[in-house]
């Protein structure tokens, strides 16, 4: 299979229109070494023809016409995009649906929360139905987690439930419903090999411990570097935790976890415009240099 990073930011994008911590500044300004990035989305082949979008971000459209494969031109309207898996329903990883209703009606794989989200709190399948429609196909995080996306036989997808949290607009944001967010394991039947998909990633359970520890690859959580980043700069009085995201540094960090595994190859997505890491000559960077994690950036492709 292959995999296209299509956005490797968090919500907001790098560098967001409205920040000048010394990040999105130095982007802007050029002087710091950092790459600007779109807002957190991959896209999965098995035969580089078909692709199955991984969340749908306000930055589609700009990740679409950077990313040639995803639109063949074989007929007047064409997409290469055959299904849409959310793995939550933030407004970083939805809010693109909006931006594909002139075509033919979605098929979206969601949990059930994500769903419920996604017709009450911040409802854009019903505004869709108006347009181009939905086709939902429920994904479940009990029972049999594995699921298939019709057009990728050769795919099987599980969904593993994450302890994360829903967004802030969700009436089960301070009650965490199963389901508000997943983490995707995907396995090519053909050579076996697994990645796994975490973009929102607040806890290590001990059911999800082996899921990483399987895979060949890993696109996990790289939000923040510290626990407590927003509010050291006085952008936010909420902690990593708070929000659902495992930051990098400190004890039971993400490095931590990271290192411990031998197998997959590591990769950081969905990494906020404050996180140190994005700067090229960070001490940072070079710490996750030096465990053989890498740092996500939009058009970097895997093959598996
Ligand atoms: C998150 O990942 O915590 C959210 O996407 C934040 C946001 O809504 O921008
Ligand atoms: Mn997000
Ligand atoms: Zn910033």
């Amino acid at each position: 299979m292959r995999i296209k990073i299509l956005g490797a930011a968090a919500g907001g994008g790098f560098p967001q229109w409205n920040c000048n911590c010394f990040n999105c500044a130095g982007a802007r300004n050029g002087t710091i070494r950092a790459v600007p990035r779109t807002q957190s989305s991959i896209a999965v082949s098995a035969d580089d023809v078909n692709w199955i979008l991984f969340n749908a971000s306000p930055d589609i459209l700009t990740q679409i016409r950077a990313t040639p494969a995803l639109q063949p031109a074989r007929v007047i309207r064409d997409t290469g995009i055959i299904g849409i898996v959310l793995t939550d329903s933030q407004i970083d990883h939805v809010v693109g649906l909006l931006m594909l209703r002139e075509g033919r009606a979605l098929e979206i794989y969601c949990t059930d929360a994500v769903h419920e989200d996604l017709t009450t709190g911040a409802p854009l399948f019903n505004i869709l139905k108006h347009y181009c429609g939905v086709n939902r196909h429920p994904i479940r995080t009990r029972g049999d987690r594995d699921f298939a996306v019709t057009g990728a036989e050769s795919l099987v997808f599980t969904a593993v439930p994450l302890r994360s949290k829903a967004p802030p607009y969700s009436p089960h944001r301070e009650n965490s419903k199963e389901g508000d967010t997943v983490g995707i394991r995907v396995q090519d039947t053909r050579s076996g090999k697994v990645l796994f998909y975490a973009p929102g990633l607040g806890e290590i359970e001990p059911h999800v411990a082996p899921y990483l520890a399987e895979s060949d690859c890993v696109l996990v959580d790289g939000t923040f570097w510290t626990g407590d980043e927003l509010i050291q700069m006085g952008i936010s009085t909420k902690p990593a935790h708070a929000m659902g995201h495992l930051p990098q540094s400190g004890g039971g960090g993400m490095i931590g976890v990271l290192t411990s595994l031998s197998r997959p190859r590591k990769i950081l997505v969905h990494i906020n415009n404050t996180n140190p890491i994005l700067n090229e000559d960070s001490p940072e960077r070079l710490e996750l240099s030096g465990h053989g994690i890498e740092v996500g950036w939009d058009g970097m492709e895997i093959e598996l």
